[in-house]
């Protein structure tokens, strides 16, 4: 297949998915969607931020623990970085694993993939990188080792407060599945902590979080020929107490028509698009999550106990 049809085909599937969001009582996007080349960039600036303790809190928890985490799991590794793969966490574990057999980025998108892969080649001339490419929420198969070597997955970021709940369990048995017995997960996640703390990091004063949000709209006028005025829409972060997790939205600011390759979404002044959730877990309530599948975990927390990272086996 050619890439023009890939793309194609891409775009299609795209389209039926974002139809089928704004057709709902509730409208959703999928934040799958953010991460346009603008996207990216933006939440590099969110990052940055003050208030998006994320980013900050996760890298500070690998500096410090590195020795012990790197430890814990092992030698003769195959590394499989589920998404991204280019960080500063990647790097510190890969500078710190011994004997490390093979560094497995997986990703959907096999141009980033190729990017990750021929720059950390040039950094790292004798690591052994056999990207995949994949979705990862969906069974995929991983390359072959000798019996010797131990599978780690490992997941930061905390994108795994993008799924549900009931996503987020099943993501975790695929997982467990795709490791084997003797695999492991290295996993960071957000922790539940004061409601303004939350918002704020969702809700910044700089307005970086807005204009990430509204970047979907520009993503989907520019993919799908879309008409969406995004000054008609405003960003929205919300805590959902019950579900214990930051919702995104976009609130249409007056009665409008939007259309999307020829059809017609109506929105009601005030109704919204719901665009993210991120999830936050309590130790307990991670543990309900990943109990069914590893019975071995370690925990590495920074001192205000903002953010986690457990290794599971
Ligand atoms: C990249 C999924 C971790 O949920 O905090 C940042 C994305 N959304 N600001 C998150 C995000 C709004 C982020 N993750």
């Amino acid at each position: 297949m050619n890439t023009a049809i890939l793309e194609k085909k891409a775009s299609s599937t795209m389209l039926a998915d974002v139809l089928e969001g704004l057709k709902k009582p509730q409208k959703t996007l999928s934040s799958k969607y953010f991460y346009d080349m603008r996207g990216s960039e933006l939440f590099e600036e969110i990052s940055d931020l003050d208030e998006y303790y994320l980013t900050r809190a996760e890298l500070g928890i690998m500096e410090k623990h590195i020795h012990e985490i790197t430890a814990a799991l092992g030698e003769r590794v195959q590394l499989v970085e589920l998404g991204s793969g280019s960080s500063l966490k990647t790097r510190l574990l890969l500078n710190h694993l011994d004997d490390i057999h093979s560094y497995v980025p997986v990703d959907i998108s096999a141009d980033f993939l190729d990017e990750v892969a021929i720059n950390l080649q040039k950094e790292y001339p004798d690591l052994n990188i056999e990207p995949v490419a994949a979705d990862y929420t969906q069974p995929f198969d991983l390359p072959e080792t000798p019996d010797d070597v131990t599978k780690i997955a490992y997941f930061p970021g905390s994108t795994i407060g993008n799924f549900t709940k009931q996503k987020a369990a099943d993501f975790i048995g695929l997982i467990a599945d795709l490791l084997g017995d003797e695999g492991g997960l290295l996993i960071g996640f957000d922790l539940i902590k004061d409601r303004q703390t939350l918002i704020d990091a969702y809700d910044d004063s700089e307005g970086v979080t807005a204009d990430f949000n509204k970047n979907i709209l520009i993503h989907l006028n520019r993919e799908l020929e879309a008409d969406f005025d995004v000054d008609q829409f405003e960003h929205k972060a919300v805590f959902n107490e019950e579900e214990s997790r930051i919702e995104m939205h976009l609130v249409s600011l007056k009665e409008q028509s939007v259309f999307i390759d020829g059809n017609h979404i109506h929105f009601e002044k005030g109704e919204t698009i719901h665009t993210e959730n991120s999830h936050k877990y309590s130790l307990e309530s991670f543990r309900e999550l990943t109990g069914p599948y590893f019975n071995k975990v370690q925990t590495w927390m920074d001192e205000e106990g903002l953010f986690a990272i457990q290794y599971l086996r």
